[in-house]
């Protein structure tokens, strides 16, 4: 039996007092996987490892997998050898990418929807670099640092007076307790984005702008701990000023270091495989596909865990002109998977759309829970579980039609608590699949310890009896015709 510890931290960026998320989930223990087909196990789904790898370790996204898991399902369910001719791999929720940078280092072709512009943003970067000359990269980064370095010293000197008016101009939807970035820092970014507007060749300047996203926290007034919050509520000063394009630079160049050894890595494929990325919902993106079109699906949609996206990715969204408003943000959340319960708690009593009973049962029953609490009370919290079922339900009939016949899905999600309730997301879904014609196990793939999941759900509210919380790869596959 394989067990050993994984340790992560993950990242998240909070600043909503309405629930507490996965900020404390350590100490990750690999079960045994119980597969009853095929013979590669899976990994350990956890990111924690895609910060030492090549490529994956451009962006720290939260709940992302590891890029082991997504090679190890892969190589499983779409071995080496004359079937992968011609085969396609699809991540209806991309996140940053893992699955389809896998599948592209396989030399397997490659679909994804992703519908947050960040992670979305990264994913393309990532894909693209197989594609982008290094050479042509290289000589950007110099001219960036010709060009913004002597800007920077005089700020650095005499001020913000010292430095030319950007064109750009601070997001002006965007609040946050604290100026996200003091006054140099600010112009210094302002500055930075005005030149990464002006790079002509697309791929560079999305590997630019993602260096930029993945590095503005640090320069800013915020910090991760691991939530995001203001770095004078963390005990830390203000950053009045910063190495603004030298952070910028030096991630570039580790970037450019890693296309460098990922196109060596892609010289032994016959041919580059070719990606399609969507940005957009799955939902609405997913008629574009064809009947039977794809192989293989390794995909972790957001977790019964309210983990919210997209406010926790504002300032990426804000500064990289991705929204400009709250509004823009709105749209985001409605159209996300299982909307989130901040999104829905409000609205009539949401049921499930499908029939399952059991589950209606369930979700009747955390209706019932803490009438008193009005909206923070079982009803809002039905409401989400109930939105969350139903988009697992509609995920699973667009699945189905997509899969070839023997075609797999291999989807990796977490149990939850809601209100003291315990909702196996995973078990659900194997019966919604088998509801539908697919044929359905679960594997568990990684146990956390109690209590490390999403609380703001009641559960520390009362002494509940003590429910393991972990998560599972569902592995659908449409029976052979
Ligand atoms: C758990 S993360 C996936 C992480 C991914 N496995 C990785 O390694 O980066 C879930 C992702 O689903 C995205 N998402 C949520 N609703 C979506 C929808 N309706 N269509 C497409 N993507 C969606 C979220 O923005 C988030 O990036």
């Amino acid at each position: 039996m394989t067990r050993h510890r994984a340790y992560e931290t993950l990242q998240t960026l909070i600043d909503d007092n309405d629930f507490e998320l996965q900020d404390d989930a350590e100490a990750g223990e690999i079960a045994e996987a119980d597969g009853t087909y095929g013979t590669a196990i899976l990994s350990n789904p956890a990111f924690a490892t895609n910060k030492t790898h090549r490529i994956h370790r451009w962006v720290n996204w939260i709940a992302g997998f590891s890029w082991q898991f997504a090679g190890d399902a892969i190589d499983r369910f779409v071995p080496e050898g004359p079937g992968r001719n011609g085969a396609v791999v699809l991540d209806p929720f991309a996140g940053v990418g893992t699955t389809l940078i896998e599948a592209q280092r396989r030399g397997v072709d490659c679909v994804g929807f992703e519908i947050n512009p960040f992670p979305y943003l990264a994913a393309k970067a990532e894909l693209e670099a197989a594609w982008v000359d290094v050479n042509l990269l290289r000589m950007r980064i110099q001219e960036f640092g010709t060009a913004l370095r002597p800007i920077e010293a005089a700020i650095d000197i005499a001020g913000v007076d010292a430095a030319p008016t950007p064109r750009r101009t601070v997001p002006t939807g965007f609040r946050s307790r604290v100026p996200f970035f003091s006054p140099k820092v600010e112009r210094k970014v302002l500055l930075c984005l005005d030149y990464i507007d002006a790079i002509e060749e697309a791929p560079v300047a999305d590997l630019f702008r993602l260096a930029f996203a993945t590095t503005m926290v640090s320069f800013s007034n915020y910090t991760y701990e691991p939530s995001l919050s203001t770095r004078p509520g963390a005990g830390k000063p203000l950053q009045e000023n910063a190495p603004v394009v030298e952070t910028i630079r030096t991630k570039l160049v580790h970037m450019a270091d890693d296309i460098s050894g990922y196109a060596r890595e892609l010289r032994r494929l016959a041919r580059l495989p070719e990606f399609s990325l969507h940005l957009g919902s799955f939902f609405e993106g997913a008629s574009r596909l064809g009947d039977g079109s794809v192989d293989l699906v390794v995909t972790s949609p957001p977790y019964l865990n309210n983990y919210h996206y997209v406010r926790n990715t504002r300032p990426h969204l804000f500064w990289l002109g991705f929204v400009s408003s709250s509004r823009d943000l709105a749209h985001y959340e409605e159209e996300n998977f299982g909307k989130f319960w901040q999104t829905v708690r409000e609205s009539a009593a949401i049921d499930l759309d499908f029939d399952m009973p059991s589950l209606s049962k369930r979700i009747a029953e955390l209706r019932g829970l803490n009438r008193h609490k009005g909206i923070y009370g079982g009803a809002g919290w039905a409401n989400y579980a109930a939105t969350y079922f139903n988009d697992g339900y509609r995920f699973l009939r667009e699945l189905k039609r997509l899969l070839r016949p023997g075609g797999t899905g291999v989807i990796v999600v977490g149990n939850n608590i809601l209100q003291g309730i315990e909702f196996k997301v995973d078990e659900e879904l194997v019966k919604i699949s088998e509801s539908l014609g697919l044929v359905g196990h679960r594997e568990v793939v990684r146990c956390q310890r109690v209590g490390s999941s999403i609380i703001g759900t009641g559960l520390r509210e009362k002494s509940f009896r003590p429910v393991e919380l972990y998560e599972a790869a569902v592995i659908v596959q449409k029976p052979s015709a």
